[in-house]
């Protein structure tokens, strides 16, 4: 029995409902600038895409920051992105400006075959699975429908999603059959992922808190339970982390209707109060990543004070959004040191 319990990934024995004093942990983005070997290898490619398609190359990203840290599971290196892209839409990734995608017609869209054209992100996950200790995890992810396709309609980063969320409410047909082609690329590219050897799979679903309830229930839930189902069809023992960023006191609601098993929380999320509302559900989260940039005595005192409010609840330790780039790499070392010393 303790034999068992030792040889199992400690990320996933969570989603079992285990819950140690020294919950396991990893970062959003842990993968990335604040890295020099990252900024190093990043220089030896053209653009970002090149970076994600490259499987030897993605591969060493993703373990970089697991070699350098112990964290309890890697994420993948690609991009929420790269679904547009095997839809055929044009995304660039342009120096200081963030992602650049060219205005496409819903029906030129492509969902069959958008999957195959992603297989190289496979390779990597066949790669990673291969070089990764036995005790880590490997987290496969995509984008949520919702969030994707705010790239996809305005263009790149926005501001104010006023372009979409007019198509959402104006003319909900024609946006339809963006989501719709967004999820069925989605179910296949995850299934792919888990075939590939992904242990558990996270939805980020990064723009979730700029709908009113309906527009939720209709963009944010509906499209990810049926990604969830349909995963769930295929590989019904996977884990599935879904990550509603600003879903605020919608939370419970996304919780229950979309079926996921663990949930990512953002900064702003009260824990006691998610805690409550959520019942078993795994909860991963929420230091703020600016605490992290500060390191020092604030950092130790949020991690104390989150995995307080977490004790004795299924939990994995991360931030509430992803690393920024100047945090200097001995905070997360940090992170780590604290953690495996709680008791
Ligand atoms: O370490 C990891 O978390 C794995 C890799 C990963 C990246 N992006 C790498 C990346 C993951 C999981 C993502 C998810 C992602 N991508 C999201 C959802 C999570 C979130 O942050 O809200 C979103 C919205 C995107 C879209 C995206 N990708 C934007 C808006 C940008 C530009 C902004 C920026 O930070 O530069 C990216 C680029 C990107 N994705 C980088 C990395 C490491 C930086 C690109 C570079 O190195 O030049």
């Amino acid at each position: 029995m303790l034999l068992k319990s030792m040889s199992e990934k400690p990320f996933l024995s969570a989603f079992k409902g285990a819950a140690p004093a020294s919950p396991p942990w990893w970062l959003m983005r842990q993968a990335g600038r604040y890295l020099p070997e990252y900024r190093a290898l990043r220089k030896s490619v053209p653009g970002f895409l090149d970076l994600c398609f490259t499987p030897e190359l993605a591969a060493e990203v993703t373990l970089q920051p697991v070699r350098r840290f112990g964290m309890d599971a890697a994420i993948l290196f690609s991009d929420i992105l790269v679904v547009p892209h095997a839809l055929g839409q044009e995304v660039r990734f342009l120096e200081g400006e963030g992602p650049k995608l060219t205005p496409i017609e819903p029906r030129d869209l492509q969902p069959a075959g958008a999957a195959d054209r992603l297989s190289p992100v496979y390779e990597t996950v066949k790669r990673v699975r291969a070089a990764l200790p036995a005790e880590t995890a490997l987290i496969g992810f995509a984008g949520a429908p919702w969030t994707v396709a705010t790239y996809m309609v305005e263009g790149g980063s926005s501001r104010d999603f006023a372009k979409i969320k007019q198509l959402a409410v104006a003319d909900p047909d024609r946006f339809a059959q963006i989501v719709e082609a967004v999820v069925l690329a989605t179910i296949d590219y995850l299934d792919r992922q888990v075939q590939a050897g992904a242990d558990a799979l996270q939805i980020f679903e990064t723009w979730s808190g700029v709908l009113s309830e309906p527009q939720f229930e209709k963009w944010v839930i509906a499209p990810t339970r049926r990604i969830v189902a349909a995963v769930r069809a295929r590989h019904p023992a996977i884990p599935i982390i879904g990550f509603p960023k600003g879903a605020g006191a919608l939370l419970p609601r996304y919780a229950q209707a979309t079926g996921v098993d663990g949930l990512g929380l953002d900064t702003s999320m009260p824990l006691a109060w998610a805690r409550a509302a959520t019942g078993s559900t795994l909860l991963q989260g929420n230091l703020d990543p600016v605490v992290l940039l500060a390191g020092g005595r604030i950092l130790d005192d949020e991690i104390d004070r989150i995995c307080d409010a977490m004790a004795g609840h299924p939990f994995v330790f991360n931030l509430g959004h992803g690393v920024i780039k100047e945090t200097p790499p001995e905070h997360v070392a940090r992170v780590g040191e604290k953690l495996r010393a709680r008791k």
